[in-house]
This record gives structure tokens, C-alpha cells and sequence, in this order.
């Protein structure tokens, strides 16, 4: 029998999650079907439970939905927990598990894909919102030499620094901390990608051989990639990678298969020209 699976989103029109996951499916020999329900914004509880009635196994959850698909989970991992958000759900009888992949499949990004590993790298994430919280524990796992948090507004920054404490240092503080400062790989987790604003970075934030990463996908170069660049900065990526990687955890969680993702990489990939 066809297993069901879905994500959730509002709006969802756009989602490249079907396509990502008929085409691991297809790769994998799993009989899978999967969809994108657009989720009214007072309906995501709903949602999920009629979703699971009528027999569906699991679910991905996009925005805005990702802190109440924690909060209905009856089992969260602990990087859900933390980062107090979920992207992917899996139902087992009256049990709703909960996890984050999002941090999981930036780092395989990062490593995997753009040769980029983070032991002992100097580490800048830009933001201090969802996205970096989901980021920050499976990047601390990977033994960055620093790992920093910047954000317009600091008192969010020094939060997520006191909220992690237990797990990783964290370095915090607002744009004007960063001058002086030079980092290996800087990310992109602030929403500026969506909204195609600048980000009032001091020169001298990129490394020499540094990484530029947006974690939007398919807005090509944005503010703050083009930043990277007139900074000398020869790597830049977008999300792309970590979208992929990600539905590929949520897979292998769901399933039992990983799938491989190269050739999924290859063919969702827009060059950022
Ligand atoms: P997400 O869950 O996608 O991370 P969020 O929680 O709304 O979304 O966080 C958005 C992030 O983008 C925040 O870090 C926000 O900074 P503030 O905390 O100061 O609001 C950041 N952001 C959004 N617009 C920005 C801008 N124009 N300049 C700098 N940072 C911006």
C-alpha cells in the first residue's frame, strides 16, 4: 500500500518538497506518495490530526508552522526542543515525533556538498530567529574553533547564548561587535534574503578563503551574497543544499532508505549568476 506523506505551509504553492521526495522515492524503490497542503493559518492542529486519520505516516512542516509542530509533538528530539521548533513529523499510533532537520542538513551542506568542513573553523551566523536556532547545535557538534551569533537586535543574540549554555559557547552580540573580526564561514540565517535587504556587515568579516552562505534558496544573488563577493569572497551558496539534505534526513527517518542526494542537488540547482 502507498504510504502518505505531506507538507504543511502557508503559503505552500511553491514548495519544492514533492519533487524532492517523489524523486528520492523514485531513486529509493519507495512506494510513497507525497503532497503539499496549503494549511490555513487557524488550522494547523487540525490539519495534522486529519492528516494522521485518514492515514498518513508523517509530515514536513514550513512557516509558519514549525513552533507548533513542536508543541503538538508528544515525543520532540532534543534539537527540536532546543531550537523550540520542528520541520518534520512521524506518527506511530498515538505517538507524534517530532524533529529538526533543518541544522542537520546545513551542516551536510556545508561539509558534503561545498567541502567545507567546520572543525576548527571560525563560525558567524547572521540572525538570532528560528533558522539559527535550529542551526546552532549540530554546527557546535562539528567543533567549529568559534562559533558567533549576530543580530540587529543583541538582547535576542544573548539569549540564544544563555539558552545554549548547557551545549556550546556562544559568542554574541549586535553588527558593531564584528568589526576587527574575521570568520571562515559566514551564514545568512536573518530573513534579509526574502526581503532582499542589506546587512550592515564590517568589511573584514570574511576571512581570506572565507564561505558566504544564504540559507534562502532561489532568490540568486542576494544583498548579502553580493556583499560576500565585493568582499573577495569566491564560495558563496545558497539553501538550496541544505533544503535537500534536510528532506533527506526526514526520509531516512520516515523510511529506513537514505537516499542520495547529488543528483537531486544537480538538477534543482539555479546558478547564482
Ligand atoms: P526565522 O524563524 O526565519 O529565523 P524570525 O524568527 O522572524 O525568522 O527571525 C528573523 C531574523 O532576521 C531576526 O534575526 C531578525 O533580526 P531582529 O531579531 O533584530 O528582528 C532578522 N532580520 C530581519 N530583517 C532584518 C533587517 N532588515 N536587518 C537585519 N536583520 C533583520
Amino acid at each position: 500500500m502507498t504510504d502518505r506523506y505531506a507538507v504543511l505551509g502557508n503559503p505552500i504553492g511553491h514548495s519544492k518538497s514533492p519533487l524532492i521526495h517523489g524523486l528520492f522515492a523514485q531513486a529509493t524503490g519507495q512506494d510513497i506518495a507525497y503532497t503539499a497542503i496549503e494549511t490555513p493559518l487557524d488550522g494547523f492542529k487540525d490539519t495534522v490530526l486529519a492528516f494522521r486519520a485518514s492515514g498518513g505516516r508523517g509530515l514536513n512542516v514550513s512557516l509558519p508552522f514549525k513552533l507548533q509542530a513542536y508543541e503538538i509533538a508528544t515525543e520532540p528530539s532534543e534539537r527540536a526542543r532546543l531550537a523550540g521548533a520542528a520541520n518534520c513529523l512521524k506518527f506511530d499510533g498515538d505517538r507524534i515525533l517530532a524533529d529538526n532537520f533543518d541544522g542537520v542538513g546545513l551542516v551536510n551542506d556545508l561539509q558534503r556538498n561545498l567541502g567545507c568542513p567546520l572543525a576548527g573553523k571560525r563560525v558567524l551566523l547572521l540572525g538570532a530567529g528560528g533558522a539559527t536556532r535550529g542551526a546552532l547545535l549540530p554546527i557546535a557538534a562539528e567543533r567549529p574553533a568559534l562559533l558567533s551569533v549576530a543580530n540587529r537586535t543583541a538582547d535576542k543574540a544573548h539569549a540564544l547564548r544563555h539558552d545554549f549554555a548547557a551545549h556550546t559557547p556562544l559568542q554574541t552580540g549586535g553588527y558593531e561587535t564584528l568589526v576587527g573580526q574575521a570568520f571562515d564561514v559566514v551564514i545568512n540565517a536573518t530573513s534579509t534574503g526574502l526581503t532582499q535587504e542589506a546587512l550592515p556587515l564590517p568589511a573584514g568579516v570574511f576571512a581570506p578563503g572565507a564561505i558566504a552562505y544564504e540559507m534562502v534558496y532561489g532568490k540568486g544573488l542576494t544583498p548579502f551574497l553580493k556583499q560576500a563577493q565585493v568582499a573577495g569572497v569566491s564560495t558563496v551558496a545558497d539553501g538550496v543544499g541544505m533544503l535537500i539534505e534536510q528532506a533527506a534526513e526526514a526520509f531516512a527517518w520516515w523510511r529506513g532508505v537514505r537516499p542520495d542526494t547529488r543528483a537531486v542537488i544537480q538538477q534543482l540547482t539555479v546558478p547564482l549568476a
